[in-house]
C-alpha cells in the first residue's frame, strides 16, 4: 500500500477543487510528469532537427525499452501510436480474412471500438457480432464459459476488453486466449485501461495482438498508445499511415509515421519511472482497495445490486454501480445530469447506460479518497 505521506507528496495537475472520480477516461498527470514533457517540448522547439531527426530515433528506442520492460514484452514487437483506437485500426487493416469470416466482441465492448469494427466489417465483407454477457457476474469461470458459448463456426477473430470501459469488469484474458488457441480463433486484447491498473506480462499472455494506452493508468501524456503484435505478424502489420520506412521492419515503420510530437512517448517512459519510485504494485493495490471500499459505500447507500462480487475479485481500479431508481434512462438526459453535477458541485464522474439502466463508474487513484463518494452521493441527490 502507499502511505499517506507518499500520497501527499505527489502533486497532480488536476484542479484540487474538483472531486475527480473519472481517472478512467483520460487519466491525470503528476506535476513532475507534465513538467518533464514540457521540458522535452522546449528541447524540441530550441532545435527541432537535432531533437527529432538526429536524436529522435534513439530517444524513442530508450522509451520503448522502458515501456516494454513495464509491459513484460520485447521492444521489437512494440509500436507506438496515438491511442488504443488507432492501434486496433492498424490490426484490422492487416487482417487477411477468409470469406464469411466473423469478428466477435462482447456486449462490454467500448463504443468507439464497436463502431470501428462495424465500419471495418461493412467495408470488408466480413460480419461483426457481440456476445451478450449480462451482469451481475460472479466468477472468472462464468465469464470464460459465456465467451466460449458465444463462438460460432465462422468466428475467426475475437476482440476482447481486458478491462471493460462501461462495466469495469476485468476479463480473464489468459484463460480466454487459451480457449481461442484451441479453436484457431485469433485474439486481440483491448487493454486500453490495463497498463498501470493490472500487472501485465504480455509475453506470458501471448495473444495475437495487444493494444493499450499509457495516458490512463500509467499517467503519461495523452497521445501515447501502443500496439504489440505476436511475432507471426511483425511483417504484415503496418501503421495506418505508411511513411519512409515501409517494409524496413516493424519498429522502423511505427517510429516514423510522418512528423509527430514524440514527447508523448518519451513522457510515458517518464511516467513509468515516476510510478516505479513509488512502486507500481503498491499503487495498484492501493487503488484496488480504495475502489472496493468506494463501491461498497455506494451499494450500501443506494441499496442496489452490485455488478460483480463485492470482494472486488472481478475489478481493478474502477467500479461501476447501478444508480438507484428514478435516474434518467436516456443518454442525453444522463449527459445533462453529468454536466449539472460538474457545474453545480464540481464532481466529475461518468454516468452511463448499461443494459438500458443508468450506472455510475468511479475510479480510484492516489489523489482520490473515500470521502469523494459522500460528495458524489450528495451531488446526485441534489
Ligand atoms: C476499453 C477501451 N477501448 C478503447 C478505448 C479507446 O481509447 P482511445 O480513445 O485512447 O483510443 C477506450 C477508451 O476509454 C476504452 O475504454
Amino acid at each position: 500500500m502507499v502511505s499517506e505521506e507518499v500520497r501527499n507528496k505527489v502533486q497532480w495537475m488536476l484542479d484540487p477543487d474538483i472531486t475527480y472520480l473519472n481517472h478512467g477516461s483520460f487519466g491525470a498527470r503528476p506535476v513532475s510528469v507534465f513538467e518533464a514533457q514540457i521540458d522535452l517540448k522546449r528541447q524540441f522547439e530550441r532545435s527541432p532537427i537535432q531533437f527529432l531527426d538526429r536524436e529522435g530515433k534513439e530517444r524513442v528506442a530508450e522509451a520503448r525499452a522502458t515501456v516494454a520492460a513495464f509491459l513484460g514484452c520485447s521492444g521489437e514487437q512494440l509500436g507506438f501510436v496515438e491511442n488504443a483506437t488507432t492501434a486496433i485500426g492498424c490490426v484490422l487493416q492487416s487482417l487477411d480474412l477468409p470469406a464469411r469470416a466473423e469478428i466477435v466482441s462482447t456486449s462490454h465492448v467500448y463504443n468507439g471500438v464497436r463502431q470501428l469494427l462495424r465500419a471495418f466489417t461493412k467495408k470488408n465483407g466480413s460480419t461483426y457480432r457481440e456476445i451478450d454477457i449480462q451482469t451481475p457476474l460472479h466468477t472468472s469461470d462464468e465469464i470464460v464459459a459465456k465467451v466460449i458459448a458465444g463462438f460460432s463456426n465462422h468466428t475467426k477473430v475475437l476482440v476482447l476488453d481486458h478491462v471493460a470501459s462501461i462495466t469495469s469488469i476485468v476479463f480473464p484474458v489468459k484463460e480466454i486466449i487459451a480457449e481461442c488457441r484451441k479453436r484457431n480463433i485469433t485474439i486481440l486484447i483491448d487493454g486500453a485501461h490495463a497498463p498501470g491498473m493490472l500487472e501485465l506480462d504480455i509475453d506470458d499472455l501471448a495473444p495475437d495482438w495487444y493494444v493499450g494506452n499509457l495516458h490512463k493508468w500509467v499517467c503519461g501524456p495523452p497521445g501515447a498508445g501502443f500496439l504489440w503484435v505476436n511475432r507471426d505478424y511483425l511483417k504484415t502489420t503496418h501503421p495506418l499511415t505508411v511513411s519512409h520506412f515501409f517494409e524496413q521492419g516493424f519498429t522502423e515503420e511505427f517510429d516514423w509515421q510522418g512528423t509527430r510530437d514524440i514527447t508523448s512517448i518519451l513522457g510515458a517512459a517518464v511516467a513509468i519511472e515516476w510510478g516505479t519510485t513509488i512502486g507500481w504494485d503498491a499503487i495498484r493495490k492501493h487503488n484496488h482497495a480504495l475502489v472496493v471500499c468506494m463501491q461498497q459505500r455506494l451499494i450500501d447507500t443506494w441499496g442496489v445490486l452490485p455488478m460483480s462480487s463485492l470482494d472486488g475479485s472481478l475489478i481493478g481500479s474502477m467500479a461501476t454501480v447501478p444508480l438507484p431508481h428514478g435516474y434518467p434512462t436516456d443518454e442525453e438526459q444522463l449527459k445533462n445530469l453529468r454536466s449539472k453535477i460538474y457545474q453545480e458541485h464540481k464532481v466529475e464522474v461518468p454516468l452511463l447506460l448499461w443494459q438500458g439502466s443508468p450506472v455510475v463508474r468511479v475510479s480510484a487513484q492516489l489523489y482520490t479518497n473515500v470521502e469523494f463518494i459522500s460528495t458524489l452521493i450528495s451531488a446526485l441527490s441534489g
